[in-house]
């Protein structure tokens, strides 16, 4: 069986746990049911919602560390967000500072945390092309966004990743992977055949530890197309919980 193809029965969730990071992922279960009942019941209202509020309310218009700072103490104080957060999210920053990436694509938005550290470290003449499938995430991200000053080199395209890749007819040199995690294998393959990679292109993806990603680390760390490496770091907002990102490049 080649490398790139998985042995194992699809999983009807969109993620397969890491059983070393079990603990991590109950403590996320519980605060998302937590969060889930408090918002049915209209004792709150959704958390995204809430996060939007705040940074309406307190962001200073053109300042993105104000936006994010509002964001990250909603996710330590209140509940769990589903961001790259600050650790990776530094990690996140310093790759795209050093490779000068121009064409930046990103998988999966959610509020536009990590759209708003990869903006923000962009040299003059780059732009980054945003996927997200959540009308919701969507408009609330490009909110964000604009509240941080940073809309003018950001594409919002929303849909389903896999429809929206090949509608693009230029290469990217950097792919920032974030989304649901049965998807990472699936996309990377994608861009690929698509051939929508740049020689020499980065690919971050977060999450590798704390989801069971076996499938994709295994491609890219044996396929010739890449050179592949392994950053440890935490969960986002957890100060125990095992996590990490892996950076490969395209040859
Ligand atoms: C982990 S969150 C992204 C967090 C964001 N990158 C950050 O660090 O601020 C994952 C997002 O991917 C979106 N998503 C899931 N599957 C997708 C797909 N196939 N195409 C586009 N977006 C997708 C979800 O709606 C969710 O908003």
């Amino acid at each position: 069986m080649k490398n790139n193809q998985s042995h194992r029965k699809k999983s009807s969730m969109p993620f397969r746990v890491n059983r070393k990071s079990i603990f991590g992922i109950i403590s996320l279960v519980v605060q998302e049911l937590i969060d889930k009942l408090l918002t049915e019941t209209k004792i709150k209202k959704p958390k995204e919602i809430e996060v939007l509020n705040n940074v309406r309310k307190y962001a200073i218009q053109g300042q993105p560390e104000s936006v994010l700072k509002i964001i990250d103490n909603y996710a330590y104080k209140k509940t769990f967000l589903m961001n790259i957060g600050k650790e990776k999210g530094l990690l996140l920053e310093n790759e795209i500072k050093n490779t000068k990436a121009e064409r930046v694509l990103e998988l999966g938005v959610y509020l536009g945390y990590s759209s708003i550290r990869i903006l923000n470290n962009l040299t003059d003449r780059a732009h980054l092309v945003s996927i997200e499938s959540n009308n919701k995430f969507a408009e609330i991200a490009q909110e964000h966004i604009r509240i941080s000053g940073l809309s003018e080199r950001h594409s919002l395209k929303i849909g389903k990743s896999s429809d929206v890749i090949p509608t693009f007819n230029e290469q990217f040199d950097f792919i920032f992977i974030d989304h649901w995690k049965d998807l990472y294998l699936k996309d990377l393959q994608i861009l690929e055949s698509c051939n929508l990679l740049k020689k020499g292109a980065s690919i971050f993806a977060d999450n590798v530890i704390l989801f069971d990603l076996e499938d994709y680390l295994n491609y890219v760390r044996s396929s010739p197309n890449f050179s592949s490496k392994f950053i440890p770091a935490l969960r986002e907002y957890s100060k125990s919980h095992p996590d990490g990102v892996e950076i490969s490049k395209f040859k």
